[in-house]
C-alpha cells in the first residue's frame, strides 16, 4: 500500500439531499477554501462534479498542472487513484492531494502489479542477459510500477505520447517491455510501422516466459503485458459497421486502448485530448461516432449542438470507477477540507516517489 491512512476511507453514503442543495453547499465550501485549493477534473468525470473543476484535462496534463498550482496547498482530484498518485509524485512538499473516493481505481491499472511485473522482469533479464531491455509503463499504473520503471532506466507514457515514448525506448535498447495495456502497445507498434502480429504478449498467468516461448521472445522487439481496459474493449467492429450504415458520412474516432481491429476499422484513433480537438475542428453539420468513455462523449455532444456526436456504443456503461466520484462525495470532501479536516489524502512514500519521478521526468524530456 502506498498511501498514508486516510481520515476516512469511505465517504458519507450517497445522500438523499437534493442536488440543488448539494451544489449550494459544495459551492460555499469551495469559496471558503479560495486559492488554498485547486480542483483538477479528468475528462471522463460526471458532469455533476466536473463543473467544479478549475482545470480539466487528461491524466498527465492534470498531474502537471496540479504541481504548477503552487499557490494551492490542497489539490482535490476528480479522477481515479493512479491519477491522484501521479499528482502527488509531481506535487511540491507543501501540497496534499485528496481523492473524494479512495475506491476509485482503474481496471486497466490493476491488470499489472509490482510482484508479477518483477517476476516477469527477472525471467526476461535472466533469459537474455546480453540484451538491453527498456521498461515502459502507461500512466494508468500504480506508483510502485512507475518507480520500478524509473529504477530500470525506463519511462512513463500516456496515450498522447506513446509513439514518441516507444521510439525513444527502442533507441535506448533492443527490447521494449510495455505494461499494462496490450492494446495501446500493439496500436503504438503499428504506428511505428510494425506488423500487428509482431509484438508478443506476456501473460502473467502462464508460468514460463509468460507463455511466449524462448524463440518467439528472442525474436521480439516489443513485449506487451496482457492487460486491458474494460471500457475500451467494449467497442467492436460491428458497431462501426452499424454507425456507417446509419450515417454514411460519419467519421469514426476511437481511443487507442481499443483492440487493433477496431482501430483499423475506425477513421482515426487518438488520445482523449486528440478526440476533443478533432471534434472541435470538424465543420458544423459533421457527424462523428466516438469510441471512448460515455461521459466525455456526452459532454462533447452538449458542447457541439451544431454537430451530430454520439458514442459508438450508446448503451455503454461509463467507466464505473470514474463514476464513483459523485456530487455528494465531492461535497463531503469539500466541507471537510473547509472545516480543516484533510480527508482521503493520497500520499506516495518519498523513496517510491523519487524513483517514479525519474520515469515521469524522462517522459517530460521526450
Ligand atoms: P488519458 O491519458 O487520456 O487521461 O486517459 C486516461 C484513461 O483512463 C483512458 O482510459
Ligand atoms: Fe481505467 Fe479504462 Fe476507466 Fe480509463 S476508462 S480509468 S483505463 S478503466
Amino acid at each position: 500500500m502506498t498511501t498514508t491512512a486516510p481520515t476516512c476511507a469511505i465517504p458519507a453514503p450517497e445522500s438523499s439531499v437534493p442536488d440543488a442543495e448539494l451544489i449550494a453547499r459544495a459551492t460555499a465550501a469551495r469559496e471558503e477554501l479560495g486559492d488554498r485549493l485547486v480542483i483538477l477534473g479528468h475528462h471522463y468525470q460526471k458532469h455533476e462534479v466536473v463543473r467544479f473543476a478549475d482545470i480539466t484535462g487528461d491524466s498527465f496534463l492534470l498531474a502537471r498542472r496540479g504541481a504548477e498550482a503552487t499557490h494551492a496547498d490542497l489539490v482535490l482530484f476528480l479522477g481515479v487513484y493512479f491519477m491522484a498518485e501521479a499528482a502527488d509524485i509531481l506535487s511540491r512538499d507543501h501540497q496534499r492531494v485528496v481523492l473524494p473516493d479512495l475506491g476509485a481505481g482503474c481496471h486497466l491499472a490493476e491488470c499489472a502489479d509490482i510482484f508479477t511485473v518483477n517476476d516477469a522482469w527477472q525471467q526476461i533479464t535472466d533469459a537474455f542477459p546480453d540484451r538491453t531491455i527498456i521498461p515502459l509503463t502507461y500512466m494508468n499504473s500504480g506508483a510502485d510500477l512507475k518507480a520500478f520503471v524509473g529504477r530500470n532506466n525506463g519511462a512513463v507514457c500516456t496515450s498522447g505520447n506513446a509513439e514518441r515514448a516507444f521510439r525513444w525506448a527502442r533507441e535506448q535498447g533492443d527490447m521494449v517491455f510495455f505494461f499494462p495495456d496490450e492494446h495501446l502497445g500493439r496500436n503504438t507498434a503499428c504506428r511505428l510501422g510494425m506488423d500487428p502480429a509482431h509484438p508478443v504478449v506476456w501473460d502473467p498467468r502462464q508460468a514460463d516466459l509468460g507463455g511466449i516461448g524462448p524463440d518467439a521472445l528472442s525474436a521480439a522487439e516489443i513485449v506487451l503485458w496482457k492487460g486491458f481496459c474494460n471500457v475500451h474493449t467494449g467497442f467492436t467492429v460491428p458497431q462501426i459497421h452499424e454507425a456507417r450504415e446509419q450515417h454514411p458520412d460519419v467519421t469514426v474516432i476511437v481511443h487507442p486502448e481499443c483492440p487493433r481491429p477496431v482501430v483499423e476499422a475506425a477513421d482515426e484513433d487518438g488520445s482523449t485530448e486528440y478526440i476533443i480537438r478533432r471534434v472541435g475542428e470538424m465543420p458544423a453539420g459533421a457527424t462523428v461516432a466516438i469510441g471512448t468513455d460515455w461521459n466525455l462523449v456526452d459532454r462533447l455532444r452538449l458542447q457541439h449542438p451544431d454537430k451530430t456526436v454520439f458514442c459508438l456504443k450508446e448503451d455503454l456503461c461509463p467507466c464505473v470507477t470514474m463514476n464513483r466520484i459523485t456530487l455528494s462525495k465531492l461535497t463531503w470532501a469539500l466541507e471537510n477540507l473547509a472545516a480543516g479536516d484533510v480527508v482521503n489524502v493520497v500520499s506516495v512514500d518519498d523513496a517510491m516517489a523519487a524513483d517514479a519521478r525519474l520515469a515521469l521526468d524522462r517522459m517530460l524530456a521526450l
